[in-house]
Formats: C-alpha cells, sequence, structure tokens
C-alpha cells in the first residue's frame, strides 16, 4: 500500500481522487479488521490477543486484487451502456451535489434559511459509538494522528463519555432558543436528574454519562432548530435514531426530540417504529433485566 500512495502522487489530481476513492472503499476488507458496533473487532491472523471467542473475518483479500474488483465496480458504474435502459424512460433531474466537510454545528448556521426542499438525516445515537475508533483506518489513511483524533471526537455531537461539554451559546448566541426548548424538556430534565443522583450514588459504570446525555441533547436541539431555519415551511425531515438505556432508566430518544421539534417549529408527522426493538448492553441487562428500545425514523414536517 506504501508503493500505491507513492505512486498515487504522481498522479493528476482527478486520477488521484478516483484511486484514493478506491482505497477508501476497500480499506476494511484487506485490513484484519472489521467494523463491529462500537469497535473494530480484530481478526486472529492479526496477532492481536484474542478474547474467549476467536474472531475469523473470513477471506481477506489481497491488495491488488481488491482494488483491481473496486476500479472494474467504479468504471462499470459509470459505463452508460452497463446501466440498465428503463422501459419508458423519463428525464430525471439531476441536482448538483455538493459535499460539505466539517462538524454540523459549524455547517448548518452558514446555510440559506427556507431554502431546503428536504433534510434526511443519520445523527449519531446517544449510544457511546465513539467514530473515531469505528473510523480509525479511514482516519488514520487520511494522515489524522491522535492529538487530531481527539479534536475530532470533541468536535463531533457528544455521544461518548469523553466528550467535554461545548459552549453552545458561545458557538451561536441565537441557539437559546433551541437550549431554553431543551431546558424546558420535562422527559429530559427528569432523565438526567436521576442519572446525576445515580452518579452521586456511584451506581453508573461511567461518571461521564450525565454529562455525554445532556450534551446529546443540548446540542441535538441547536441542530434540530437549524434544520428548522433551512427548511421551507412544509419540507419534511427524516431521521433515524433509536431509543437508549443507561442505570436502568429507557430514555425515550424518540419522545424527547420530537417534543423539543415541536417547540421549535415542526409538527411531528410520525415516528416509525422497527417491529424488533433493539436489545441492551450484557451490563444493562445484566444489572436491569431486558427491556427492549425502539430503533425509530422520526418524520417531522416543517410548521
Ligand atoms: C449514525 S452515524 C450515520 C452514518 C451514516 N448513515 C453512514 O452510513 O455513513 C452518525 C454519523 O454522524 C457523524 N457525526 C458526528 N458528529 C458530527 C457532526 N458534529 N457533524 C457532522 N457529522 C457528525 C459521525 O461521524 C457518524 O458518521
Amino acid at each position: 500500500m506504501r508503493k500505491f500512495l507513492a505512486a498515487i502522487d504522481d498522479e493528476g489530481d482527478s486520477i488521484k481522487s478516483v484511486l484514493m476513492f478506491a482505497l477508501l472503499c476497500i480499506l476494511e476488507a484487506i485490513s484484519f479488521t472489521r467494523k463491529d458496533g462500537q469497535y473494530l473487532r480484530w481478526d486472529h491472523r492479526s496477532g492481536r490477543r484474542q478474547g474467549t471467542k476467536i474472531f475469523d473475518k473470513g477471506v481477506i483479500p489481497s491488495f491488488d486484487s481488491a482494488m483491481r474488483a473496486k476500479l472494474k465496480e467504479i468504471v462499470s458504474d459509470l459505463t452508460e451502456n452497463a446501466t440498465q435502459q428503463e422501459l419508458f424512460p423519463q428525464n430525471i433531474k439531476r441536482g448538483e451535489i455538493r459535499l460539505l466537510r466539517g462538524s454540523c454545528l459549524d455547517l448548518l448556521p452558514k446555510l440559506q434559511a427556507s431554502s431546503y426542499d428536504c433534510i434526511i438525516t443519520s445523527p449519531p445515537y446517544c449510544n457511546r459509538y465513539d467514530y473515531t475508533r469505528t473510523y480509525a483506518l479511514e482516519l488514520a489513511l487520511i494522515g489524522v494522528d491522535e492529538r487530531g483524533l481527539l479534536d475530532f471526537r470533541q468536535q463531533m455531537l457528544s455521544c461518548t463519555v469523553e466528550n467535554r461539554a461545548k459552549d453552545l451559546i458561545g458557538l451561536n448566541p441565537k441557539w437559546s432558543a433551541a437550549i431554553s426548548a431543551a431546558e424546558q424538556q420535562e422527559i429530559l430534565q427528569m432523565v438526567l436528574r436521576y442519572l446525576e443522583d445515580q452518579n452521586e450514588r456511584g451506581l453508573l459504570n461511567n461518571t461521564g454519562i450525565p454529562r455525554m446525555v445532556r450534551g446529546y441533547f443540548y446540542e441535538m436541539a441547536c441542530v434540530i432548530f437549524e434544520c428548522a431555519r433551512v427548511l421551507k415551511r412544509g419540507a419534511p425531515l427524516m431521521m433515524v435514531n433509536d431509543n437508549v438505556r443507561y442505570a436502568g432508566a429507557s430514555i425515550p430518544v424518540d419522545v424527547i426530540l420530537s417534543e423539543i421539534a415541536c417547540e421549535l417549529g415542526f409538527n411531528v408527522e410520525k415516528i416509525l417504529v422497527l417491529p424488533t426493538g433493539k436489545g441492551n448492553s450484557s451490563q444493562q441487562m445484566g444489572a436491569h433485566g431486558r427491556e427492549s428500545l425502539r430503533k425509530c425514523v422520526y418524520i417531522w414536517r416543517r410548521t
């Protein structure tokens, strides 16, 4: 791979981007790891110490064969006669795609008000997943070092116990309405009081949980505020999210966020719930028994 990276440096910018994109696509497949929920799991061939269950991710293709297959796939996707023609072809309007790099907390306030027809989003869940771990391979490839990882995690929406509180009003004074919506959300405040109380009694398995849960909902309130600002009247927002459970208490993320959304300019049209809920962590099950948690898609509409 080192040889490949050195060689693509001599290529023009567009060829370099396609090759880097292909490399990002195959990175996990050719590695000794696999994304597994919150972590990267190490295959036994990595030489790393294994737990009681040995993990074998199956065939690990060579760099050359994986790269060749991926480039072939890209070429076939882009070749017109490879795409199936419709029986009754329609003129499909293609929108312009703009990828914005950065945190939504910085980017959303820069977008034009009342200018979007729809938002579809899959934000982090309040579940302690650390995306700097999940994407460790990709981040290493683009040269993010240990310090960079820590900064990156702090910039992301709070969903790990390591996140420190963000100064939301300092970031954007207009967010006071969002913060007051979170402040007045009764279930959220009850959950926060319960978690603080459990913390004081030493009953939480991590003392950062109340701060994380608070940060998550207050930051999400600011995101919802910005989504309401940029959407046109009557435009829908769809969000996928799961409920979570800490210290035995199920947190109805769907209800809390939907009520905050109502305060900030949305109507809740539907909360679609998957027929099979999510199980609990072994720690929660051991201490508090099993309770299925809702996995949902919220459909809100800008009023
Ligand atoms: C539940 S995952 C959604 C993944 C996505 N559906 C996909 O298939 O890649 C949440 C994503 O939000 C990203 N994220 C976290 N904080 C963010 C922020 N402040 N701004 C933009 N994205 C953020 C995470 O890195 C993660 O990729």
